[in-house]
């Protein structure tokens, strides 16, 4: 299997934990995209019925809406069942790193809320220690970038402002603030980290997801592992 195989194997044996009236929480990036286009397949066949997608972003949203998952924003809905997103790093805890996309702080709202939070990543995401391949992503004010970067400093890391491609200066997420990257050599105690970084003033929230995933679907080139608590 090649990694977009992986991908898609992945996202398949998800739909397997979907029930009927479940409310999903819709994760965001290449690897979900393929399950919410699954999703949209089975309820435009019959096979899942009052099933509702709670998007984390705007991508999430436009796919949902093309696949054909009917949506409600979060504050529609008393609970969330079960949310299904992909990451970037995964350690041996199941700690990630998440937000490349730039929806780190709407998927980490999600996240948190649902009653399962099952995580879909190819093998080359695993990794032996937080940061050891990608940076942490944090979304900030975005007056208060400059600052914000300095106190990073404080960490032993440095942070650059994360530029557009298709837009002259930086990404703006969909909250309309700035993602800073932050390159740190090592992280030893992620739940440490999270919680530090998220004290800094003006910073909306960072891309250390500890403690939360419940369930990791790894695509690996023998088939699916699953790493669970
Ligand atoms: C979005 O902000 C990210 O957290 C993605 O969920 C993460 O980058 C995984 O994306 P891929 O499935 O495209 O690798």
């Amino acid at each position: 299997m090649n990694v977009e195989e992986m991908k898609k194997a992945v996202a398949k044996e998800a739909l397997n934990l979907i029930e009927d009236e479940m409310v999903i929480g819709l994760g965001t990036g290449s690897t979900t995209a393929y399950f919410i286009r699954y999703l949209g397949k089975l309820i435009m066949d019959g096979e899942l019925e009052e099933v509702y997608g709670v998007p984390t972003s705007y991508q999430a949203r436009l796919l949902a809406l093309e696949a054909g998952v009917p949506v409600v924003s979060l504050d529609e809905v008393d609970a969330i069942d079960i949310a299904v997103d992909g990451a970037d790093e995964v350690d041996p805890q199941m700690n990630l790193i998440k937000g490349r996309g730039g929806a780190l702080t709407m998927e980490k709202i999600i996240e948190y809320r649902a009653g399962m939070f099952v995580v879909l990543v190819d093998e080359t995401k695993l990794v032996e220690w937080l940061g050891q391949k990608m940076p942490v992503p944090i979304e900030v004010i975005p007056v208060a970038w400059r600052a914000i970067a300095e106190e990073i400093e404080v960490f032993n890391a440095t942070a650059e402002l994360r530029m557009a491609e298709k837009k002259d200066g930086p990404v703006v997420t969909d909250n309309g603030n700035f993602i800073l990257d932050a390159k740190f050599h090592r992280i030893d105690d992620p739940l440490d980290l999270e919680i530090e970084l998220n004290n800094i003033p003006g910073v909306v929230e960072n891309g250390i997801f500890a403690d939360i995933a419940d369930l990791v679907l790894v695509g690996t080139k023998d088939g699916v592992k699953r790493m669970e608590r």
